[in-house]
């Protein structure tokens, strides 16, 4: 190296501790940002899933429980927060400052405080909770029994006191104790309407319960919160609570077979094309339009016997109902025929795995059948009747 060469390094030491603040507090600041972005992401008004606006009883006891503790750990974490970074700009070294501080060795009083002082805000968060983990753990002896089973990528709901079954949308009555025995067809699920209840995991060859107890009318969102695949993302639920009235005029309703369209129609065509393009995986409870050559495998995909009763599809994620259609459906919940989205019910049919990404070369999801638009058509118009 010749002597030419040697300023460099000192220009290079002169500017280094005036950038470097300016790049670290470039990089704190896009930090703070980042980390404000995502705390504000959590932010939503009305948001159909928001454990804070509880509407069943297991819902509020979770909330009343978690509202105080969050308060607690909030206090909490401001006086850390608070002492932290006072320490760290009240005693920091500052430059030419070559002095050692006080070196202290132990102090009894303090010690104890911050022992015990923690202990007991634990002891007071952990007795309730666990209390409550117990008290929730119990089911109620009357109750409305609903089988629920998580399968890639969809919920079947069976009432075993009545065989009524559905998917997708889960039918209650308001104040009325409804005991859910969850399950799994595959890989582990859980199941989740934040308003009504908390979690439960969906296990292959276990039956894990729940108990739902709703406490007013409405449509409460929910889906599946245990990844299971490629579309655990599309595995989503809806749960309908009814009046007593209502909830009796929809079990009458799912309890009638369908019927089977007049001959010469459009929807007798897609009936036939029902039972030679579909009906090896669906049913429809009460006609007999499995072809006798393809073996019917049971619970293979949703039974679609009252699907108009429904206001979505493809495991509640798109909806069946049009948003622009005002029409009241006869029934007490589902689609008016005129409210029908028939575009992404259509776009559903013929190609399946563009709307929801599924593997149906593995089993798991519905396979792309290369129906024909007149096909696809007439499977609508079919669909459509089925109320
Ligand atoms: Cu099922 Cu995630």
């Amino acid at each position: 190296m010749t002597s030419e060469h040697t300023p460099e390094p000192a220009v290079a030491e002169r500017d280094a501790p005036s950038r470097r603040p300016r790049r670290v507090r470039r990089g704190a600041l896009a930090a703070v940002a980042a980390g404000a972005l995502v705390a504000l992401g959590g932010c939503a008004k009305d948001a159909p899933q928001d454990v804070f606006q509880p509407s069943g009883e297991g819902a509020r006891r979770i909330n009343d429980l978690q509202v105080p503790v969050f308060i607690a750990a909030g206090v909490v974490g401001v006086l850390v927060a608070i002492a932290v970074i006072t320490v760290i700009l009240r005693f920091r070294r500052r430059p030419g400052d070559e002095r050692v501080p006080a070196q202290i060795h132990g102090n009894t009083v303090l010690e104890v405080g911050w022992t015990i002082l923690p202990a007991l805000i634990l002891v007071c968060v952990a007795v309730p909770t666990v209390a409550l983990v117990i008290d929730m753990a119990d089911t109620p002896d009357e109750a409305i029994e609903v089988d629920v089973v998580g399968q890639q990528w969809w919920w079947e709901f069976t009432y075993p006191e009545n065989g009524i079954i559905t998917s997708g949308e889960l039918v209650i009555p308001v104040d009325t104790d409804v005991v859910l025995n969850i399950t799994s067809r595959d890989v582990v699920h859980s199941f989740w309407v934040p308003r009504l209840n908390g979690k439960r995991d969906a296990a292959p060859n276990r039956i894990h319960q729940l108990t739902l107890r709703a406490e007013e009318t409405g449509e409460f969102w929910g889906q599946c919160t245990e990844f299971c695949g490629l579309s655990h993302a599309n595995m989503r639920l809806r749960a309908v609570v009814l009046s007593q009235a209502d909830y009796q005029t929809w079990v009458e309703n799912q309890l009638k077979p369908a019927e089977v369209p007049e001959e010469g129609t459009s929807a007798f065509a897609g009936y036939e094309a029902f039972g030679q393009r579909c009906a090896s995986c669906h049913s429809i409870t009460g006609q007999p339009i499995q072809p006798a050559d393809v073996p019917l495998v049971s619970g293979v995909a949703p039974n679609l016997t009252h699907f108009m009763s429904r206001t979505t599809f493809a495991g509640a994620m798109y909806d069946l109902k049009r948003e622009d259609c005002a029409v009241e459906p006869e029934l007490p919940t589902g689609t008016p025929v005129e409210c029908l989205n028939r575009q992404d019910l259509e776009a559903w049919l013929r190609d399946p795995s563009s709307l929801k990404p599924m593997v149906p070369g593995d089993q798991r999801g519905m396979p792309t059948l290369g129906l024909t638009e007149a096909d696809i058509t007439a499977l609508v118009d079919y669909l459509s009747t089925l109320k």
